[in-house]
């Protein structure tokens, strides 16, 4: 069978077999890209309409108690300023979001104890109470069943952990003995039996990763079957280990993004501020490729400065007004438009 053949199995019945998803990933025949776009577009169309749901990210705390080797706020860099927003600016900040039309607020942070239960609990709901038709998405790290429980009970609805890798080989070569990838999947089985619409994820070309790995990953996906699957290429960090580690592939991460339309039609799929990164057409590529979320920052100037996960990670002085205006033009362009509502999941 031929490779564009392949996509259309895929699109047909939603799974391949190791060496055909192998050979869509490797592929060096524009025709197989085109076919990934055209039936990633259909898919998606069809579940979601020309719609792109927006997200307000909102950087909440660069501190963290892990050293990953690939991330930028990693407690062992001691050249970046570490800062904390307080209630308020976190409540501010949604408030400016609001008014420019967003309904989920993503509150993401470094895995910052300074923040308690009750802490976060309190600043879960009372931007529940202030904007009462949000959803308020959590991506702050690793807790207990119990926090979790007690911030779902707060009102938070989502949350995003990606596992990195499903390698457990992988995972040691990016996280020091401290950390397992046993915890952090039992975290996300723990969100999920919760009652969380949960997203997990993986960079592309993270150091040591192979294409093997990745099948491994679109497996876990379908296994788990999250609601939300947050991919974008790895890029280095100047003060990390990894410094001098390519950037993830443009390309394959496209194609990741297309093969995980194909297969789980219903996932919610960010074109990501990482993939915008690597490439000025970044944020429209991953929509063409299936992608029907994208997470504009909401974060404080200083925040945006200073929440550098990797190099040159976008953080103009734009405010984020323009930033919308400027994303509704580009999407406009391919008949897509910003959707004003909380965006969830679709599946029952
Ligand atoms: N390159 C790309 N993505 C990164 N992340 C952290 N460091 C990097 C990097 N150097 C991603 C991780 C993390 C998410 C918040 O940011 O996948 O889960």
């Amino acid at each position: 069978m031929s490779t564009v053949n392949l996509v259309e199995k895929l699109y047909r019945e939603h799974n391949l077999t190791d060496s055909e998803l192998k050979e869509i990933l490797l592929t060096t025949d524009s025709k197989v890209d085109k076919a990934l776009q055209k039936y990633a577009q259909k898919v998606r169309d069809k579940v979601f309409g020309k719609n792109v749901y927006i997200r307000g990210l909102i950087e909440v705390s660069n501190y963290c108690k892990n050293d990953c080797y690939y991330c930028g706020i990693r407690r062992s860099n001691k050249n970046i300023c570490r800062y904390r927003l307080t209630k308020e600016q976190i409540l501010d900040c949604c408030k400016k979001g609001y008014v420019l039309g967003f309904r989920t607020f993503v509150l993401q942070g470094g895995e910052d104890f300074h923040y308690s239960d009750d802490d976060i609990c309190s600043i879960v709901s009372e931007i529940k109470s202030n904007f009462s038709d949000c959803a308020v998405t959590l991506s702050i790290g690793e807790r207990s069943y119990e926090s979790y429980k007690k911030y779902y009970d707060a009102g938070a609805d989502r949350f995003l952990l990606r596992e990195e890798t499903s390698n457990p080989l992988h995972y040691r070569k990016l996280h020091p003995q401290e950390m397992s990838l046993e915890n952090r999947i039992q975290c996300l089985y723990n969100l999920k039996k919760i009652g969380y619409q949960v997203g997990c994820g993986i960079m592309i070309g993270s150091p040591y990763q192979t294409v093997d790995d990745i099948i491994l990953d679109l497996r876990f996906f379908q296994k788990f079957m999250p609601h939300m699957i947050g991919i974008g290429p790895f890029v280095p960090h100047k003060d990390t280990d990894f410094r001098d580690k390519p950037i993830g592939d443009l390309k394959l991460t496209l194609r990741t993004l297309g093969i995980i339309r194909l297969m789980i039609n219903d996932v919610l799929l960010p074109s990501t501020t990482a993939l915008s990164t690597i490439d000025p057409k970044g944020r429209i590529l991953g929509i063409l490729y299936g992608g029907n979320v994208v997470m504009p920052n909401l974060s404080p100037q200083f925040a945006k400065e200073h929440y550098t996960l990797y190099d040159g990670k976008l953080s103009t002085g734009k405010e984020s007004g323009e930033m919308v205006k400027e994303l509704e033009k580009s999407l406009k362009n391919f008949d897509y438009s910003i959707e004003i509502s909380r965006g969830d999941t679709p599946r029952k």
